[in-house]
């Protein structure tokens, strides 16, 4: 792996064993096979010696017990053979030194690294105009923030983009439904509500009246010639929603960098369409047009309808191509729900039919669906979570807990607001991203536990600890603390964290991690004095200054906020 920092052990690890194993196992090899155990007790890393067995010939543990005998033991505190696996236990004060030096010089910066170039646009969020937004483009959003700031931590650039679903049939049984319905000042007031009314009323009517369908499509048909009354209707529908939406991104302290929707394709289509049609790929199905995709083993894609209009397929490989063209993208990522799975492997399939070789820099990064009460949701049914009222909720929470805990908090609503929408985000990253996760709001809120409150509480507690004395941290004290060994043992895998987070497009890795740190430093907070007057205190100091500079880092790419107090 990549120089992030001065004291990657592990390489130390992979590096001995190179020089001992060099002619049986490439370094790369040894390098995945080194593991860190999961006790102490069985060192700071280990290797197996399974994969040499067949090579030797000979039973693991006589391969341990030989490794050990030839490797270069001085820059360890020492190694020894437990059956099949090579033990390390790396040198406590060099290495608490090293950790705590690096962090005190690179602060916020610890664990960059230099891994990744270019550009990444990241499609996110992606919610449809005239209705709510959902807790699955919640998802997209924190998922979203969340791998931008992880990216840009490792070197890339991300794009973020907000497709707004701002196009289709549905804008012309909006218009017909509010010209029939609609009142200016109700979608003034309260603008997806009503234009969610309005639409549903639409679908309701229309049954009884087919005839409201044509009416529509007739509307839309408008709208895609640029007719003025149908395209001043759609403006003001899309910046009404797009008011609201920008009202919750807000509270989340989310930006994009581009709101390029669907409607933004629509003249960058007939381009596409006709350049299909020069490669010979475009072929007639029922009156449809399609791009047969069987040599995939997969369903045809829908490219135009009997009728001309386009689809939602035909939207986003137009903006495929626009993203190609307008960023050169070293990877173009799609943070969009896992039942869409099957949309992304047609778009890339018909873009390597069309000869684009990019299109394997396209991924699709799915996720899983949010129930309640172990239900799936759904707007149709009247089973919704309002993101509005959650967020809402959750700082309500927060702010009875702050009250409970610490009355004469300063700043206490902007802190209530910060732990409250910390904990949503949290909550929803923490799991494995393709995990459904049934959603609970009390649960998520809870200041112990695995929660976004209870890391936020660890880090202010820490920042109270530096608080209550004038001493200064000095990370070249050395630390004789046996507690203090697992936080150092954490702190210092935070640069792996960061690429494997990277690597896997996962930030339950980092939440996770945070946990874990969280963890252990209650528990070494629980065992040792910090603020008693002896010759470690510095060191001691250091160590409590590093836990917060890389609590506020993790909780920072997760789009979380770390208040110093709460
Ligand atoms: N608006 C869509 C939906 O709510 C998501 C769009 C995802 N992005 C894309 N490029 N298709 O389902």
């Amino acid at each position: 792996m990549e120089e992030h920092n001065g004291m990657d052990y592990k390489q130390q690890v992979v590096q001995a064993l190179a020089a001992v194993l060099g002619d049986e196992l490439t370094t790369d090899t040894i390098n995945k096979l080194v593991e860190q155990p999961k006790s102490d007790d069985l060192g700071d890393y280990a290797f197996p010696t399974f994969a040499l067995a067949k090579v030797r010939r000979m039973a693991p543990p006589k391969i341990a017990a030989d490794i050990v005998a030839a490797i270069d033991q001085s820059q360890f505190d020492h190694v020894v053979a437990q059956g099949a696996y090579v033990n390390f236990f790396l040198d406590k004060v060099a290495f608490a030194q090293d950790t705590l030096t690096t962090i005190a010089t690179q602060g916020s910066h610890y664990g960059d690294a230099q891994v990744g170039h270019g550009n990444v646009p990241i499609d996110m969020s992606s919610p449809n105009i005239a209705k709510p937004m959902s807790m699955g483009h919640l998802r997209s959003t924190v998922i979203g923030n969340s791998l931008a700031k992880i990216l840009t931590k490792i070197g890339y650039t991300p794009i973020k983009i907000n497709y707004l679903g701002d196009w289709g049939t549905q804008f012309g049984k909006l218009i017909v439904a509010y010209k029939k319905w609609g009142s200016e000042a109700d979608v003034k007031a309260n603008p997806i509500k009503h234009l969610l009314e309005y639409y549903v009323r639409f679908h309701k009517e229309a049954e009884t009246q087919p005839e409201l369908d044509d009416e529509a499509r007739a509307w839309f048909k408008k709208l895609e010639d640029g007719d003025a009354e149908a395209t001043k209707l759609w403006q003001w529908f899309r910046g009404e929603s797009l008011k609201e939406f920008k009202r919750i991104y807000d509270v989340l302290g989310v930006d994009f960098d581009s709101f390029n929707g669907e409607a933004f394709m629509n003249d960058k289509m007939d381009p596409v369409i006709q350049e299909l049609e020069d490669k010979h790929l475009l072929h007639e199905s029922q009156g449809a047009e399609i791009v047969d995709l069987s040599k995939y083993d997969m369903n045809p894609a829908l490219i135009r309808k009997s009728d001309g209009a386009t689809l939602y397929m035909t939207r986003d490989l137009a903006a495929a191509i626009y993203r190609h063209n307008q960023y050169d993208f070293a990877q173009s990522l799609y943070v969009v729900g896992m039942e869409q799975k099957e949309h992304f492997e047609q778009l890339k399939a018909v873009l390597l039919e069309m000869g684009y070789d990019w299109a394997n820099d396209i991924h699709h990064i799915p996720f899983g669906l949010i129930t309640a009460n172990g239900k799936k949701l759904s707007t149709r049914k009247g089973n919704v979570i309002l993101l509005d009222k959650v967020l809402q909720e959750a700082v309500d929470l927060a702010q009875d807990q702050i009250a409970a805990k610490h009355p004469d908090l300063k700043h206490a609503d902007a802190v209530a607001k910060a732990v409250g929408v910390g904990a949503v985000v949290f909550h929803d990253l923490k799991s494995e991203r393709k995990d459904s996760f049934d959603f609970n709001l009390e649960e998520v809120v809870r200041f112990e536990g695995e929660t976004g409150p209870y890391v936020q509480y660890t880090n202010a507690r820490a920042h109270s600890i530096l608080r209550k004395t004038d001493v200064q941290p000095d990370a070249h004290v050395q630390l004789t603390d046996d507690h203090a060994w697992p936080v150092l043992k954490q702190l210092a895998a935070f640069p792996d964290i960061v690429l494997r987070a990277a690597n896997e497009y996962e930030p339950s890795v980092i939440a996770k991690y945070a946990l874990r740190l969280a963890k252990s430093f209650n528990q070494y907070y629980a065992h040792t004095k910090v603020l008693v007057d002896d010759d470690e205190l510095a060191g001691r100091l250091a160590l409590v200054q590093s836990v917060t500079v890389v609590l506020s880092a993790a909780l920072g790419l997760l789009g979380v906020q770390a208040p110093a107090a709460m």
